[in-house]
């Protein structure tokens, strides 16, 4: 996006200012609500954070739901402000987001922004605000402010000089809840170097004896339970937006690890860091003072393990997992500033995290259908092909959901959307998507035709599978080709490792 004019703008800049804020850290965006009220200059604990969503829930009770998603260690409620016109309730085509903030107990920020985003679309709500209507109207929010109230309580009820860099970054346990996460990215990779052709809902797959900590098992299983579409991650420390993949190949550190939805990711984050106040200008010092975390000098933006490699993390966990697209990103150099600050970070993200909610609905959606029943199909997968290349479908498809619909995030382009599922022809669509007005998404919805049969296992070559070692087996096609041979093959390639019992018991579909 940055033109050659942009770039030599940003060099301009870079030399000839020095590590403190030539520019002053104004804010033009505006804020209705009452942002000096001593309310928001102070952090709420887990009473008050409570507290505050039952008066929020009270102030919009047809639009919100207040839950909560299991217990820490502790005891303390992981808890969620949903807003929706039809809270609890998932509604076909209708997309469900979500932000996490507080994963480190100590990273703060993010934590207070989400319980005053929670207070500001409550307020936009009932002051007609049209943006805010619309959004709500047409999007499912959760809020999760915080994913660590243990670690916060202890870095709260720490004194400010003795919080140090880690004091309540894990949780009671002592772990670290962003290395907790099934290591999904080294299935990925394994499959990658065996090609086998799988990409996704990858969890099927994944068997381990690591214990999982209460509030990962808890954020996991909220995560499977909703068809997330877009999600982000919000932590301090930094001042970026970082997106897969987190963990490189090897573990190697600082090697830029690709996603197949590079481009997506890429176009999530930048949005993030646009329309911050700081994160992609070049106004600000690094926050290690380093050159090589120049961040804002790459627009703000940052590929996880390019930056450093982390392995059981949240982020690469929606992506492999589920259907759901997550970032992470870093609001400040400090963690757990002073309260009095948080007016001014509120105003500095305001933009980005309403810009950001937004994006649940860049690209395509639809409905996939018996066309003979007009029942929903579920677990229908849904891939994607940019139709101006000659590359094969992005290696990721998306599932529909138990009512049928699927969501998949995609920027501008024109594209082949291939729709299979068991028992039925595949159908191909020819798609363009603009994204040109924000919050339309496409529609393309698929009636697919029941086969007249069952594809028959007689049918496959009968012998010269058995002894073949794995590789041989699977190694079919570099380059797949989404055609229904093609899916026939995925396929029975998948019922064959299954059989072999390589990788659990879940069917392949
Ligand atoms: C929100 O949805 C309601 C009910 O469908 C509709 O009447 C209203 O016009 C919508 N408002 C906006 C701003 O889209
Ligand atoms: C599709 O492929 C063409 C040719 O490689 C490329 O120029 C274009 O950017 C791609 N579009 C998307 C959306 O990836
Ligand atoms: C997409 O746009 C191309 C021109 O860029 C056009 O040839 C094609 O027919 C369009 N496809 C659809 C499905 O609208
Ligand atoms: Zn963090």
């Amino acid at each position: 996006m940055a033109s050659w004019h942009m770039n030599s703008l940003y060099f301009l800049f870079l030399f000839s200012t020095t590590v403190n804020c030539l520019f002053p850290f104004s804010s033009s965006s505006s804020s209705d609500d009452n942002s000096d009220s001593s309310e928001w200059t102070q952090y709420h604990n887990q009473e008050a954070l409570e507290a505050k969503f039952a008066d929020i829930a009270k102030k919009c009770p047809h639009h919100t739901q207040v839950y909560s998603i299991g217990k820490s260690v502790q005891g303390r409620d992981i808890v969620v402000i949903e807003f929706s016109t039809n809270p609890g309730t998932h509604e076909s085509l209708k997309p469900e987001m979500k932000y996490i903030g507080n994963m480190h107990g100590n990273e703060a920020i993010g934590r207070e922004l989400l319980i005053r985003l929670a207070d500001h679309l409550c307020n936009g709500l009932n002051n007609k605000n049209e943006e805010i209507i619309k959004l709500i109207n047409s999007t499912n929010i959760h809020l999760l402010p915080s994913m660590n109230p243990d670690g916060f309580e202890l870095a709260f009820q720490t004194a400010p000089e003795d919080r140090g860099w880690l004091i309540g970054r894990t949780n009671a346990h002592g772990i670290d809840l962003n290395r907790n996460f099934p290591d999904l990215d080294s299935m990925f990779y394994y499959f990658e170097n065996m090609e086998v052709n799988r990409y996704d809902h990858l969890l099927e797959y994944f068997k381990d004896d690591h214990s999982y900590e209460p509030e990962v098992q808890a954020i996991g299983q909220w995560t499977l339970s909703l068809p997330f579409v877009l999600s982000a991650n919000i932590h301090e420390g930094d001042l970026v937006a970082n997106y897969p993949f987190d963990a490189s190949k090897g573990g190697s550190q600082q090697q830029y690890s690709k996603s197949p939805d590079d481009k997506t990711f890429r176009y999530l984050a930048e949005t993030y860091a646009i329309n911050h106040a700081h994160m992609a200008k070049n106004d600000h010092a690094p926050c290690d003072g380093t050159a090589g975390n120049a961040f804002a000098r790459q627009g703000g933006i940052t590929n996880g393990a390019k930056w450093y490699s982390v392995s059981g993390g949240m982020q690469d966990f929606n992506y492999l997992a589920t259907n759901s697209f997550e970032i992470t990103v870093e609001l400040s150099c400090e963690k757990f500033p002073n309260g009095k600050l948080l007016p001014q970070l509120w105003k500095d993200n305001e933009k980005s995290l309403m810009e950001f909610m937004w994006l649940t609905h860049i690209g395509i959606k639809g409905l996939v259908t018996d066309a003979i029943t007009k029942k929903p199909i579920a677990n229908a997968v849904v891939w994607v092909r940019n139709a101006t290349s000659t590359d094969g479908p992005i290696r990721h498809p998306v599932t529909s959901w138990i009512t049928g619909d699927y969501f998949r995030l995609l920027t501008p382009g024109n594209y082949e959307v291939a729709v299979e599922a068991e028992g039925y022809e595949t159908e191909i669509k020819a798609v363009n998507v603009t994204n040109s007005k924000k919050g339309e998404t496409v529609i393309l919805n698929f009636g697919l035709k029941p086969m007249p049969e069952e594809p028959m296992i007689e049918n496959l070559p009968e012998d010269n599978t058995n002894d073949e070692s794995m590789s041989d087996m699977i190694n079919i096609n570099n380059q797949p080709v989404m055609t229904p041979e093609r899916i026939d093959e995925l396929k029975e390639i998948f019922s064959r490792i299954q059989e072999q019992g390589q990788y659990g018991p879940q069917v392949v579909q």
